[in-house]
């Protein structure tokens, strides 16, 4: 029977779908575990990462999963050996530090949204569906889709469609959502949609699908949390600790090759001129992407646009 959305609980069915790992096989590979060591999977979603990475790991070992959805807590597997950290992962130094954890043997981040928060029609991730938009991965964070798209500027909004979602008439959407929302409030998938039926561009399923991209990434600050936890990590991997991230569009991958590459977001020239050169603290171990192989893309589409990149701390 279908549990009541109040009860707080996903109903079986939907648990057995609730996500289908990429690249796993890739991911554990990468990862090089040493069964008795610590590891943390930044996005723990329906477990797939973390249950592979506690079949490498012996009793001594340990998982820290961290999720910022409410909802990946469900998949938990009753094992001691875990501890669920239900935050972003940006904050990923302060929390391991509240457990008196200080060094890592390996992290790993699949970054985006689950298959389970993009079917779930309520959550708002979906043009398949109609409901509120929402499309918080954090149910406690306030600032929703229809908040984003009622208070941003006309020139925030067509850098954001531009930039997140690669819209080739980001500017002539932006200053449609302004026009319509001076009419009627977009709340809701459906009214959003009908705003801008006029001005969609070439195949309406693609178009959507980069204004809903866009919007997401804005409302979950994806690629701000992605940095502040890249950041972080040479600090909490033990040295020959490995990090491997999964990505699912080019802004994300860029942002990760060129932190492997160079170790800092900051301009290292500029240390130069004092005299001393910044030395990456990472070797590169994948010079490119691994990608899923045809078989895995027949099996789930999603592993189509996935890349996997990962480094090793020196
Ligand atoms: C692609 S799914 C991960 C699936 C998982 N690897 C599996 O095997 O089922 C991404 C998950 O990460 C979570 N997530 C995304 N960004 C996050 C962030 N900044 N902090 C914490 N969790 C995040 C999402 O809520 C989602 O559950």
């Amino acid at each position: 029977m279908k549990k009541n959305k109040s009860d707080n609980q996903i109903p079986d069915s939907e648990l057995q779908n609730y996500h289908t790992p990429v690249l796993l096989k890739e991911c554990i590979e990468g990862l090089h575990i040493k069964p008795d060591s610590t590891y943390v999977d930044c996005t723990f979603g329906g477990g797939g990462h973390s249950l592979a990475i506690l079949e490498k790991l012996n009793k001594n070992g340990r998982l820290i999963a961290f999720d910022q959805d409410e909802d990946a807590k469900k998949n938990l597997p009753q094992d001691e050996r875990v501890i669920f950290i239900p935050q972003n992962f940006r904050h990923l130094q302060r929390f391991l530090r509240l457990y008196k954890i200080t060094k890592v043997d390996g992290i790993l981040a699949d970054l985006g949204v689950s298959s389970h928060q993009f079917d779930k029609a309520d959550r708002g991730f979906s043009i398949r569906f109609d409901a509120a938009l929402d499309m918080r991965m954090d149910q406690r964070q306030i600032q929703t889709a229809a908040d984003v798209l009622k208070n941003l500027s006309g020139a925030q909004l067509h850098k954001m469609f531009e930039q997140y979602g690669e819209v080739t008439n980001s500017k002539t959407l932006a200053n449609t959502i302004v026009s319509q929302r001076s009419i009627s409030p977009l709340r809701t998938i459906n009214e959003f949609k009908k705003a801008i039926h006029d001005v969609v561009k070439g195949n309406p399923q693609k178009y959507f699908a980069q204004v809903f991209q866009a919007l997401r990434i804005e409302v979950n600050d994806e690629l701000g949390a992605l940095k502040t936890f890249l950041e972080q990590a040479p600090g909490v991997l033990q040295s020959g600790g490995r990090i491997a991230i999964i990505t699912f569009h080019s802004l994300e991958d860029r942002v990760v090759k060129n932190f492997f590459r160079d170790g800092t977001f900051e301009n290292t020239a500029t240390d130069e001129v004092f005299g001393h050169r910044f030395e990456n603290p990472f070797k590169v171990i994948t010079k490119k992407p691994i990608t899923a192989t045809q078989e895995e893309i027949n099996k789930n589409s999603r592993s189509r646009s996935a890349k996997l990149r990962v480094a090793e701390l020196k």
